[in-house]
């Protein structure tokens, strides 16, 4: 068939076929161990079972190890026919030429391969006979085809393959040749080799960075169970490291509860239940391009609120308006900044949403008003179980649920009835447009007596205390699949409701994992109807393009060492899936803490992108003020340091829903030719422009952290706007030089932070909340090159309006160190709006290699500068307004 341009597409003949049944000949299981694709995915098949699939037996050891029961070579299932050039790309019709061994196979499909973008691809398995359930996720209708591709594709026909690679260098991305495909009514099976044992991503688990590709399945299936196995959220897209620093990345656009394997040839199997197999691949060709090119699929993230970048302090068991008012009040005596105080359902009555205990909590909208009049926010719990046992008339959240037809349906086409902190309760069915106007006209009439300022939606995947409803589950073949992904409880209904209850865009069983998702947005698009405002949202369960309307919390995490270091890969990888309002509960959540574990996890916590101390009940306090004065002053340091770099952050979560960037970022984003960084999950950076070396073990006062080649300078004793920055401590020098491990000080005090060469950062002087320290003065720390180059931006608007940057309601400022033609030096910025009165008072530079005779600002002579030789830092202390330009020149 005629090929298009910059693509190769070919129909190569098939491998050998060896024969069905007996066994295969011996040479087409000459299989080394570690290319070996399980044959027996849905049981464990002795010698005779295997061979009568056609498979080979070959018995290993115990434990995670190649299957016993494996494919030959050449294994049919799928032969391509009619390929075909289309408007987008190609299409072609599979068609099954040998039955296999699992029910309901669909006998015909057809493959759309879309060239969307040069460096995005498409690629589908539908039954063009049977619609069948798809994801409704808003992708980007693309018309016709990329001209020139970073890709080529091959087709082989029979068995049916598909080879995606790179058209320069002609590295295999991937590779599905190396099993045979799956596509029955209820088990889709397609494998792809992988080009390095280097994958990241698929999310949510409790794993390292780098995923574990020594026969590792990671099951995805929302559901409420402590960090251990299949986890609150879905992310089906992994990325991928190639030789020499390339990346790619691959999505799964599939809802259905799932495996993926991995296995150490390097190779991966995508295992799904249901819907169709829907991928896109994406070029990069660096790391932080397939970010983007993922986020530019699923959507950008959305825009916090100035003050949701602030200190949040939340705890089960708060267990009245007095006490909340009193951890307020504490937080002020002990000079803590706050910005958010949250209530869990301890402010509920009977458990149940949008009420309140009318008697310990009876001065309730008093006390969220007071807050307010000082500065702070305020978000309370919601649950989605609606209590549904009261009688008739007492409970308007059910009674009109009901009447508006809003819960999720049980096989008789009665709401679903399960059982959550209320007792019993109906789900409501966030698919359905009239839920969400329902949830809307909830939300306000709470609203209108409780003017909270976000919400925080728990227990949403959904989670369930009976298993599938009050009355079981129906037996059919969508409570029990003939394949059952490893889901913790063995039964896709375990912990949560029953996979054939009835939404009203399709079946539980094909919408369960994004019932957190849809509920984010019902209650994003609420609150911004009610508050007219940016709205906040934090959700425990997620799926993919979640980052878009809401954040997510790690939820519940235990109070160890551990998982304060679990918390950083988590943290990295919601970035990696565009959802960066992210943070684990600080000091950790079920247990009781320690004081050295709640210090370092507040330092480490200052650096998630959202920062909140949440605690179980029942167990030991936890509030920055219960510890020794000495724990106090550095949990205090590492809030001064975060509030001194919100401008900055703010920044940062600019550009990701401007641009699709990461706000917190693994080290090989930044350095992807520097395999050294490529699995660093102990430190974080934010942006390009910082590196976080937080402690993570007890009794710990060095801390080892990687540093790529480069010069990095300590920000220890950073505090806006009398920036004390200065020691410098990595290879300094060419960019040549390899990186290094460097050991630091890490005395319980201190967390090290580290700005790379070549960036400013703007900071502002921290204030107890961001209320204040918004209108404080801003400082910038300038870190020079070697060649003495350095540039930055800040993005500033009022903080909390809808679509600021959309509707060009902002300034941004770029800022600019350049070495002059008179041989000085020179900062420079441009500015819009909403900077007035903000002054610029200090900027502290970093790297000035000889002492200046003279620093002007705008002109001006400035007489009180300093200049340390040892350290390099040149000192210019300004009074110069953040909303006119402003040059800083020293020579
Ligand atoms: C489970 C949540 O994960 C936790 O954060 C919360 O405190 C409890 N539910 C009680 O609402």
């Amino acid at each position: 068939m005629a090929g298009p341009r910059a693509v190769a597409l070919l129909a190569l003949l098939a491998l050998p076929v060896p024969a069905a049944a007996g066994g295969p000949a011996a040479a087409a299981c000459d299989v080394p161990p570690d290319g070996r694709f399980d044959c027996g995915p849905e049981r464990l098949l002795a010698r005779e079972g295997c061979e009568a699939r056609g498979c080979c037996y070959a018995p290993a050891g115990p434990g995670p190890g190649p299957p016993w029961c494996f494919f030959p070579r050449g294994y049919r299932s799928y032969r391509a026919e009619n390929l075909t050039v289309t408007a987008g790309g190609y299409t072609a019709r599979l068609r099954r030429v040998v039955a296999s061994f699992l029910p309901g196979d669909v006998g015909s499909l057809r493959l759309d391969v879309g060239l969307e973008t040069p460096t995005r691809l498409r690629i589908t398995l539908r039954d063009p006979a049977r619609p069948r359930y798809e994801v409704p996720l808003a992708t980007p209708r693309v018309g016709g085809r990329a001209a020139t591709t970073l890709y080529g594709v091959q087709v082989n026909q029979d068995p049916f393959g598909l080879v995606v690679y790179r058209q320069r260098g002609g590295q295999v991305l991937v590779n599905t040749t190396v099993a045979p495909l799956f596509f029955t009514d209820q088990f889709l099976q397609i494998s792809t080799c992988l080009p390095s044992h280097f994958i990241s991503g698929l999310g949510e688990h409790l794993t390292p960075l780098v995923l574990d590709t020594a026969w590792t399945r990671v099951t995805l299936w929302n559901r409420d169970m402590a960090p251990t196995v299949n986890l609150y959220g879905s992310h089906p897209f992994y990325l991928g490291m190639e030789d020499g620093g390339l990346a790619h990345g691959v999505f799964l656009l599939n809802s259905n509860a799932m495996d993926v394997l991995l296995q150490p040839s390097p190779a991966l199997t995508w295992r799904t239940t249901g819907g169709i197999l829907d991928f896109y691949v994406f070029l990069g060709p660096d790391p932080k391009s397939v970010v983007r090119q993922y986020l530019d699929v699923v959507g950008f993230p959305f825009m916090p609120p100035y003050w949701g970048l602030g200190f949040h302090l939340c705890r089960w068991g708060y267990s009245s308006t007095d006490i909340t008012r009193q951890v307020v009040d504490n937080m002020t005596a002990a000079r803590f900044p706050l910005d958010v105080q949250w209530n869990d359902m301890d402010y509920m009555d009977a458990k149940r949403d949008f009420t309140f205990n009318k008697k310990s909590f009876k001065d309730y909208p008093e006390m969220v008003r007071d807050f307010h009049r000082r500065g702070l926010r305020y978000i309370m719990i919601v649950d989605p179980g609606i209590s549904s046992s009261g009688p008739p008339g007492t409970y308007k959240p059910y009674d009109e649920g009901l009447k508006r037809g809003v819960f999720i349906q049980n096989a008789t086409g009665q709401p679903l009835i399960g059982k959550v902190w209320p007792g019993p309760t109906a789900f409501p069915d966030f698919t359905n447009p009239e839920t969400h106007e329902w949830w809307h006209d909830m939300v306000k009439d709470f609203h209108n007596q409780v003017p909270f300022d976000g919400m925080w939606i728990d227990m949403n995947e959904p989670s369930n205390f009976v298993e599938g409803s009050q009355d079981g589950c129906p037996n059919n073949s969508l409570e029990q699949p003939p394949y059952v992904p490893g889901v913790f409880g063995g039964r896709l209904q375990a912990g949560t409701i029953c996979a054939s209850s009835q939404q009203y865009l399709s079946s539980h069983y094909n919408l369960h994992s994004l019932y957190g998702l849809t509920e984010a947005i019902a209650s994003h698009d609420a609150l911004l109807r009610v508050r007219g405002k940016r709205p906040f949202v934090i959700s425990r369960s997620t799926f993919a393009g979640h980052g878009h309307y809401a954040g997510h919390w790690t939820g519940d995490v235990s109070s160890n060492w551990e998982q304060l270091y679990y918390s950083i890969p988590e943290v990295l990888l919601f970035n990696l899936f565009g959802v960066p309002l992210v943070g684990a509960d600080i000091c950790g959540f079920v247990g009781n803490t320690s004081e050295e574990l709640c210090v370092r996890w507040t330092q480490l916590g200052a650096f998630y992108p959202f920062m909140r101390n949440h605690n179980d009940h029942g167990t030991r306090p936890q509030e920055p003020y219960t510890f020794s004065p000495a724990a106090q002053a550095a949990m205090r340091n590492a809030l001064r340091l975060r509030y001194s770099l919100l401008p900055f952050l703010y920044t940062l979560f600019h550009r990701a829903h401007s641009a699709g960037e990461t706000v917190a970022r693994p080290l090989f984003l930044e350095f992807p030719k520097d395999p050294n960084t490529w699995a660093v999950d102990r430190q974080l950076m934010w942006g390009g422009a910082l590196l976080i070396t937080p402690v993570l073990e007890p009794g710990k006062t060095k801390v080892s952290g990687y540093f790529p080649a480069g010069t990095w300078y300590s920000l220890a004793g950073v505090c806006a706007p009398c920036c004390t920055a200065g020691s410098q401590v990595a290879a300094r020098g060419a960019c040549a030089s390899p990186g290094q491990w460097i050991l630091l000080p890490a005395p319980l005090d201190t967390i090290n932070v580290h700005v790379r060469v070549g960036h400013i950062l703007p900071l502002q002087e921290p204030a107890f909340s961001t209320t204040e320290s918004r209108k404080k003065g801003m400082a910038l720390v300038v870190a020079l090159t070697l060649d003495g180059f350095a540039r930055g931006d800040l993005f500033w608007d009022d903080g909390e309006s809808w679509q600021t940057f959309e509707r060009g309601d902002y300034t941004e400022i770029l800022f600019l160190a350049t070495h002059v033609s008179d041989g000085g030096w020179r900062g420079a910025s441009r500015h819009g709006a909403h900077l007035d009165g903000v002054l610029l008072e200090a900027v502290t530079v970093l790297g000035v290699t000889s002492p200046p005779r003279q620093v002007l600002a705008n002109g001006v002579l400035v007489s009180d500068f300093s200049y340390r030789s040892d350290t390099q830092v040149l000192k210019v202390p300004v009074s110069l307004p953040m909303w006119e330009q402003f040059v800083i020149t020293w020579f």
